[in-house]
């Protein structure tokens, strides 16, 4: 019998189940390519689900995640649901719960796409960002002192273990060599002003580092990364950070890739018998919904994460080719909401028939 795998489908709020339908149509035309199958069980959460049961992620539905190959989500945030309780409430607990401590961003530029950066071309723009996705400034501790007097305080700490840093950090050396592009990695902090959490990730760095004689390590500065994005994002192979500085250099590099249509991510537990979950970076946007216009390619490019993750290279490389083909083929005119020229089911009926 054939390889069969099990995935959780997350389609979640506003356009999410329509891009991820789209996904899911070119997973399984690489699927039945390449002689596996998927077994595909569908949860409903999200913002509207909240808004009718008052239910954010039952503990319960948490348990049975672990059991799958892997997650695939359209978009949770709901424009009637107060900032924070959906993102904390679902995405944030599901990466904490399920361990998955690296948020891997692919950043690149892919031909007829359209980059806000003068002269650069695909070559130029072609990096991996490692962002570390359980601690930092993310696991919420800190507290308020007098809230709601004018004496108040408000206090948020960035949490950095040896032990959350060093898994990182050799998730990101292993993955530099696994490309062996540039054999590059550059470590993002602040190690001038953030004494302590950026002295610790530098250290663990250097110390990772001797075990990868062949990757030239390097560093970069935070506020300097913003710069060179822009200016010479061809020096980039492979980038390792922090939570937070990963949450805004991965926005940054959504825009220099050609924007949200096209952005993926994954939120990853590398560990033996780890559940990651696969996303495009994009959000519910609201306004499009039900519409048939947003582009399905960030949900395309998120499926090629999740084929790669459980292991069918072959049919990520195929996936990969087929949005390459569609894009040279100049039938998709644009990367932005009622822009393309087709309809978000025939962007990926195209791409799913050159898979
Ligand atoms: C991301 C998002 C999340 C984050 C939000 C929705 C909590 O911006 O995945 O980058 O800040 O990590
Ligand atoms: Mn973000």
């Amino acid at each position: 019998m054939s390889k069969s795998y099990n995935i959780a489908l997350i389609p979640g709020d506003g356009t999410g189940p329509e891009v991820l339908q789209e996904g899911v149509k070119v997973i399984e035309a690489a699927a039945s390519k390449n002689g596996f199958s998927f077994n595909f069980t569908k949860y409903d959460l999200g913002g509207e689900r909240y808004k009718k049961t008052g239910e954010i992620l039952p503990d319960s539905v948490v348990g049975e995640f672990k059991k799958f190959d892997a997650m695939f989500l359209g978009a949770i945030g709901h424009p009637e649901v107060k900032p924070g309780i959906l993102e904390k409430g679902i995405l944030l607990r599901l990466r904490f719960e399920l361990d998955q401590y690296i948020n891997l961003r692919p950043v690149k530029l892919y031909p007829n796409v359209e980059t806000p950066l003068k002269d650069k071309k695909p070559s130029d723009i072609d990096m991996v960002i490692v962002r570390e996705n359980t601690e930092g400034l993310y696991t919420g501790a800190g507290g308020f002192l007098k809230k709601d007097t004018p004496q108040e305080v408000a206090v948020q700490e960035s949490i950095n273990t040896r032990f959350g840093v060093e898994r990182c950090t050799r998730y990101a050396f292993e993955l530099t060599k696994k490309r062996a592009k540039n054999n590059k990695l550059t470590l993002c902090g602040k190690t001038n002003v953030l004494t302590y959490a950026s002295d610790l990730w530098q250290r663990t760095f250097n110390d990772v580092a001797k075990e990868y004689p062949s990757i030239k390590g390097d560093y970069a500065n935070v506020d300097a990364i913003c710069m060179w994005f822009i200016k010479n994002p061809e020096w980039f192979d492979v980038v390792v950070t922090d939570n937070l500085f990963g949450d805004i250099i991965t926005d940054l590099a959504a825009m220099i890739q050609g924007g949200m249509g096209v952005a993926a991510g994954g939120n990853v537990n590398p560990d033996k018998g780890g559940v990651s979950m696969f996303e495009p970076m994009g959000g519910s946007a609201p306004k499009y919904t039900g519409q048939n216009v947003i582009n399905p390619i960030a949900a395309i490019n998120a499926g090629t994460l999740l084929l790669e993750n459980i292991g069918e290279s072959k049919a990520a490389k195929d996936v990969d080719n087929a949005v390459i083909k569609a894009l040279e083929s100049g039938k998709i005119k644009s990367m932005s909401a009622g822009k393309m020229g087709l309809s978000t089911t025939q962007a990926g009926d195209l791409i799913a028939s050159l898979v």
